[in-house]
């Protein structure tokens, strides 16, 4: 039977102000994922965080956008907003947009990336978390792994994956989607996906049998709600090895901290920097922007994991190379590059001075 791996996200308080989740924000989580599995809406379950986001990893058989688990992890999150709220967190219920719970989850707020998948006989799984950045922000990641035979070797050398893959990408302003076959079309591809504040990488496609590779998180909170409210914080789930790029091939990209927006109030430039659980806790001008990579084995559907990939001391030249560029790029203050362009500030405090001074323009 197919088995779906869903991973719904919200940021619905933050300890202290946006840096991290208060313990008993996560406890709230896992004991409800706990009651969602004792019930048999769900195979199995985990909750993590990354910064100030809750991140329900979640295993069952009914499929992408059902309306169960959706429903569940929406109650989850109104749970642990109630808990946000007795604690007076930063931001209670930040991420959740609407009054009542519609059927899907998407458009109300938090992000989610569903995965279909028919179970190997040994089934590695990467789940992605990130904290103060965007939806597209695994763009580039995601061409890497995927269509850089520079960071996949398998591209070059391996049967399975000489036949390329396929990216479904998300134009997030026009709400239409499209298909790109790599590698013929990767020029065509990164027209699109090297902006990726509009354009974002969906899903991944292996050619050879057309199973899904690799899902992210599109939810652009910032369109929904109109203002901004808070950065999308994404999430990425991605199948490893055999007919899908290995696991070191997967985690690769992130040996460079590539520049990603978020930040600061979400309006600036800044490394997106690889760690582990322990170091997810965005703490400088609230960041750099963080990532967390936690490796599973399915095993007939149960989460066997996590491994926790970025705590490993080989993604210490990419913190230190994220140190440097922060450092680097703060020295910038109010200044482009490092604050976004003013087209990206719209969600900001620009429409507000703008007609505040309005009156005040005269002709050259
Ligand atoms: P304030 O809401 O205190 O202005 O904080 C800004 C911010 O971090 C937005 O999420
Ligand atoms: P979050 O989206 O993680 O709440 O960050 C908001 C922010 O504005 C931090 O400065
Ligand atoms: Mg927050
Ligand atoms: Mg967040």
């Amino acid at each position: 039977m197919p088995q779906t791996l869903s991973v719904i996200k919200a940021d619905i308080g933050g300890y202290v102000g946006h840096s991290a989740m208060h313990p008993e924000v996560l406890d709230t989580g896992r004991e409800e994922l706990a009651k969602a599995v004792q019930s048999g809406l769900l195979i199995d379950a985990q909750a993590q965080a990354c910064g100030d986001d809750l991140f329900l990893i979640m295993s069952h058989d009914h499929g992408a956008d059902d309306e169960a688990v959706h429903r569940f992890a929406w109650d989850t999150f109104l749970a642990g907003t109630e808990v946000a709220k007795r604690l007076h967190l930063y931001g209670a219920g930040q991420d959740l947009l609407t009054d009542a719970f519609s059927g899907n989850i998407r458009g109300a707020g938090p992000g989610s990336a569903e995965l279909e998948l028919e179970e190997r006989p040994s089934e590695p799984v990467i789940v992605f978390m990130g904290d103060k950045t965007s939806s597209g922000s695994f763009n580039l990641p995601f061409y890497k792994m995927f269509a850089d035979p520079f960071n996949t070797a398998g591209l070059v050398i391996s049967e399975s994956l000489h036949a390329g893959f396929s990216f479904e990408v998300h134009d997030l302003k026009d709400h239409r989607k499209i298909m790109f076959n790599t590698p013929e079309e990767l020029y065509d591809l990164l027209v699109f996906i090297g902006s990726p504040g509009r354009y974002a990488v969906k899903r991944v496609v292996t050619r050879s049998s057309g199973e899904v590779a690799a899902v992210s998180s599109t939810d652009k909170l910032s369109m929904i709600a109109g203002r901004y409210v808070g950065k999308d914080d994404p999430t990425a789930i991605v199948r490893c090895q055999g007919n899908f790029p290995a696991v070191g091939e997967v985690l690769e990209p992130f040996t460079t901290p590539y520049i990603v927006e978020g930040f600061m109030r979400g309006s600036h430039y800044g490394p997106w920097m690889p760690v582990g659980l322990a170091q997810a806790h965005p703490t400088r001008f609230d960041g750099p922007p963080r990532v967390v990579a936690l490796g599973f084995q399915l095993a007939d559907g149960k989460l066997v994991g996590p491994r926790d990939f970025f705590e490993d001391v080989s993604f210490d030249n990419a913190r230190r190379e994220a140190n440097d560029v922060a450092d680097f790029l703060r020295k910038h203050g109010p200044f482009e590059p490092h604050r976004m362009p003013l087209d990206e500030m719209e969600y900001t405090t620009m429409p507000a001075v703008a007609a505040k001074m309005a009156s005040r323009w005269s002709e050259l």
